[in-house]
């Protein structure tokens, strides 16, 4: 008898604790909890982190947007994977000042305002480039070329009314862009902005950016930043830069990069190279290519196993190195959201398809993705 009522009662806690557990995983207890700590549980799958969150701990993870992507299924993607915004296009001097005495703000502001509103950083791109220019930036009202002194004071007008209006609200700014030659026997590139302002216009372009927003952070911005010749040169002029007192903050390597390219050698030896002179180091528009510069056939566009295979091991060994890199790294933007839209599917070979990014032309995350989100 006395077994029998101890069986029993074992019996009872035995089925207590199964309803136990049952009530505890329960929706009812998930609400419960919601009541008791004011946040609804979040279950920690895949599914709910972006790549932001998985590099909180590292640095901001950025995106180059147009106004168009700021709407419908590629916004959602943007707030839940991304921390920081530049603007494709419309803050380059051709689109946001195309007269002489007129801005066109509305499409930067779209910009600036959504990144507000969602909490997000913003990089302005970019002050003093070569491309995207107004056609009246480097003539005179008769189409002969400006002197030096009406060039540099177009110049310093321009910086100084497109910083000052986003002051407090653009964190970065690559102030000039791509001004070194790619020809190893060149030096400075031959833009106008070289011929007509001289050495002199890169420094004086940092130096009226911080004047009008003395808190945002300057960049030097270029390519091919890890071709030794090249980077031996951008190295040279911001150690100049940096010993007249020049206020650059940091590099931007723009990172456009392909199944070959960066080596992690080479990788590291910049990040290295750069931050040796106190620099930040930013990637700024990254995205890995599928196809390696030598290929130029137009109808070889597929993107075999192969190449996702490879284009996987790049994207993972590059942020290894990145992370590993976190105190000199303080940013890095992918340039396009997703495979739907690449400037690549028209660079260099017009019309071929690219699928140079994280996620696929669906939107969803490729297997790139989760090679760089698994550590
Ligand atoms: C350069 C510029 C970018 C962009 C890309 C190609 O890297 O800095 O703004 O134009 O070329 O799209």
């Amino acid at each position: 008898m006395k077994k029998s009522v101890n069986s029993h009662c074992s019996l009872n806690i035995i089925l207590i604790c199964v309803a136990m557990t049952i009530l505890l995983c329960s929706p009812i207890v998930a609400c419960a909890q919601t009541v008791l700590t004011g946040n609804p549980p979040v279950p920690e799958t895949n599914s709910v982190r972006g790549l932001k969150d998985y590099y909180k701990n590292f640095f901001p993870i950025g995106v180059s947007v147009s106004p168009a992507s700021l709407a419908g299924a590629e916004s959602d993607l943007i707030r839940k994977n991304f921390s920081s915004l530049s603007a494709e296009n419309v803050m380059k001097s051709g689109l946001i000042h195309p007269q002489e005495n007129s801005y066109a703000w509305d499409n930067a502001d779209r910009i600036v305002d959504f990144a507000q509103q969602n909490g997000l950083l913003i990089r302005g791109h970019t002050l003093c480039w070569h491309k995207q220019t107004p056609t009246w930036l480097f003539k005179d009202q008769e189409g002969k070329p400006v002197t030096k002194e009406v060039l540099l004071a177009r110049l310093k007008e321009h910086i100084q009314t497109v910083v000052s209006r986003y002051k407090g609200k653009i964190y970065a700014w690559d102030v000039v862009n791509e001004a070194i030659d790619d020809n190893d026997s060149v030096f400075l590139r031959g833009s106008d902005w070289y011929k007509i302002g001289g050495e002199e216009f890169i420094a004086d372009a940092f130096k009226w950016a911080r004047e009008a927003d003395p808190k945002a952070l300057l960049f030097y911005n270029d390519y091919n930043t890890e071709s030794p010749a090249k980077r031996a040169k951008i190295f040279k002029v911001l150690k100049r830069l940096k010993e007249a007192g020049v206020p650059v903050d940091g590099i931007g390597l723009q990172g456009h990069w392909d199944l070959t390219t960066p080596t992690e050698k080479t990788l590291r030896e910049s990040i290295e190279k750069f931050s040796s002179l106190g620099l930040q180091v930013q990637v700024t528009e990254l995205d890995v290519s599928v196809y390696s510069p030598a290929e130029k056939d137009p109808s070889n566009h597929q993107f075999t196993t192969e190449r996702e295979q490879r284009q996987m091991e790049q994207y993972k060994m590059i942020f290894r190195v990145l992370r590993e890199y976190k105190k000199e790294i303080t940013g890095v933007t992918f340039w396009n959201v997703s495979d739907r839209s690449s400037w690549l599917d028209n660079f260099p070979v017009r019309g071929r398809k690219n699928y140079p990014l994280l996620f696929d032309q669906q939107l969803h995350p490729k297997k790139a993705f989760w090679e760089v989100v698994k550590f």
